[in-house]
């Protein structure tokens, strides 16, 4: 094989390279006003939504292809947040070394090369993008329940997709008797559907509509200020400690046992599926060029973030898991559901108010990383020019914004939460494998780079970073195993016969 070949696919973007396009003298340079503790406030703000609202439940109850972990939900919370903390470390050291947006996409053009860097970025997308599919469809279930709680009902065929139902209606046919407690809602949508010229009417608008907002609000330019999320996460926060305080009294300890009704096998499947939750402790990463002290301040944030989530999760998991039957708990919106149950209604409508609210940030802050790293992929060359055009009066990046939304909203409309929570999973998962990697890597052939902060015990803890997060993706189903190949392998096609080409790294070793 022609050896120019295979060391172009290596080609790296140097870090002093990186470093002078975040912060060369003429360049715009956003202003630096983060501090630590903003940072942990942004972390946690992208961190909790629909993974502890929603994915919860699926994780202890089980859904058609993977068991569930039951009350020991509450380990599967432990396992993941375990490796999420291998890789917050290696995220810390990158992100404190290489302070600039784009996140692992950058971090890997310096160390790995182009080819990996391709990759990464173009897997992002489903963390970022798909990710943004499950978390509207989280939304929409607690927005449909805060309507019910006003008196005010969205048809079932308005707010599930139609997968889900022709799944549910067909799951009933073959059992006969009663409809579990996570198919009523979609079971109801294929009875009661409107056809029109023959088609069935069935698709989730509301989860596709709460998307198309948030992109008119980024096409508008509106950017989450950091006093506006310090708000947010407070009341996040306020939300799960009601939800703790109040359920706290109606844990009736027969619930948890048994304790592991599907043995470790439950347990890791488990993990698998919340690693969702914990999603979004990376994307503090994405505001290194605004922090005032990178260094210092971006590992407190990214680390911080990760570890007060985690106390909540897991005492949540816990609390839930005694007020309810384990296996009551896989309905779209375990949390206020819990409430419902036992006559609280007033429990319910404010967990399910705070639900929306503070689901809509983590939608924001998705979505608006997805369209930073075509950015990042566009300024290399890696992507069309035009992905990163600028609006001529919203100063933002209106194409890519209004592309991504348009098929985010679409996608949402059709597809059922568990299967893109897996795939977002999968990708995420696979991103941080190579983030671990970097680290290693980087340590080896530029050991002499200062480093505000080093990831202690390496290449141990890096390597414990890859193992775990490998063995998360291997509790994943394989259906989800095969739609993650396809999507690499698309990606693979495009770098090959397009974004090889127009790379400014090769245009720029050429015309030397
Ligand atoms: N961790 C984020 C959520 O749970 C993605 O919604």
């Amino acid at each position: 094989m022609d050896p120019f070949f295979l060391r172009s696919l290596f080609r790296k973007k140097s870090l002093d390279h990186i470093h002078g396009e975040a912060f060369n003298e003429e360049g715009p340079k956003l202003k630096r006003t983060l501090s630590a503790l903003d940072l942990t406030a942004l972390g946690i703000g992208a961190i909790i939504g629909t993974g502890i609202f929603a994915v919860i439940g699926t994780a202890a109850a089980g859904g058609s292809h993977h068991l569930g972990a039951g009350p020991a939900v509450s380990l599967s919370f432990i396992i993941t947040a375990v490796a999420c903390g291998f890789c917050a470390l290696c995220y810390a050291e990158f992100a404190a070394l290489v302070p600039v947006s784009g996140s692992a996409y950058t971090y890997s053009y310096a160390t790995l090369g182009e080819l990996v860097a391709w990759i990464i970025g173009w897997d992002l997308v489903l963390e970022y993008a798909v990710g943004n599919i499950a978390v509207s469809i989280g939304w929409a279930a607690y927005f449909r329940q805060l309507c019910s709680g006003m008196g005010f009902e969205i048809p079932a065929w308005l707010s599930v997709d139609y997968r889900s139902a022709y799944q549910a209606a067909m799951q009933v046919a073959d059992k006969g008797g009663e409809i579990p407690a996570n198919l009523k809602l979609a079971y109801e949508a294929w009875q009661l559907h409107p056809t029109v010229l023959g088609i069935p009417i069935i698709f989730n608008v509301v989860a596709a509509g709460i998307v198309l907002v948030i992109t008119w609000l980024l096409v508008i330019g509106i950017k989450e200020s950091a006093r506006v999320n310090n708000i947010l996460v407070g009341l996040k926060i306020i939300i799960l400690l009601l939800f703790l305080a109040v359920g706290f009294f109606h844990i009736k300890p027969e619930n948890w046992s048994p304790f592991m009704p599907n043995g470790l096998q439950g347990v890791w499947t488990g993990a698998s599926l919340i690693f969702f939750a914990f999603i979004g402790f990376d994307a503090v990463s994405t505001a290194a060029e605004e922090c005032r002290n990178p260094g210092r301040d971006l590992p407190i944030g990214i680390i911080g973030s990760l570890a007060i989530c985690t106390l909540f999760y897991v005492a949540i998991a816990v609390v839930l898991t005694g007020m309810q039957p384990w296996h009551q708990l896989g309905v779209p919106d375990p949390l206020a559901a819990a409430f419902t149950n036992l006559g609280m209604s007033w429990a319910a409508g404010l967990i399910s108010l705070g639900a929306v609210i503070a689901i809509a940030a983590v939608l924001l802050v998705l979505q608006m990383g997805q369209t930073r790293i075509f950015f990042c992929m566009s300024r290399d060359g890696l992507l069309p020019k035009g992905v990163a055009r600028v609006h001529p009066k919203y100063q933002t990046p209106y194409i890519t914004t209004i592309l991504t939304g348009l098929a985010v909203a679409l996608i949402a409309g059709i597809s059922n939460i568990s299967e893109i929570v897996e795939l977002t999973n999968i990708g995420t998962l696979f991103a941080f494998v190579l983030v671990n990697a970097g680290v290693i890597i980087l340590r080896v052939t530029d050991p002499d780079r200062p480093r505000m902060f080093r990831t202690p015990f390496v290449p141990v803890f890096p390597l414990l970073g890859i193992v775990m997060c490998l063995y998360l993706m291997l509790g994943l189903p394989a259906i989800t195993w095969k739609r993650f190949i396809i999507w690499l392998g698309i990606g693979l096609v495009v770098y090959f016969t397009y974004s090889r080409y127009r790379s400014v790294l090769a245009r720029h070793r050429r015309s030397h």
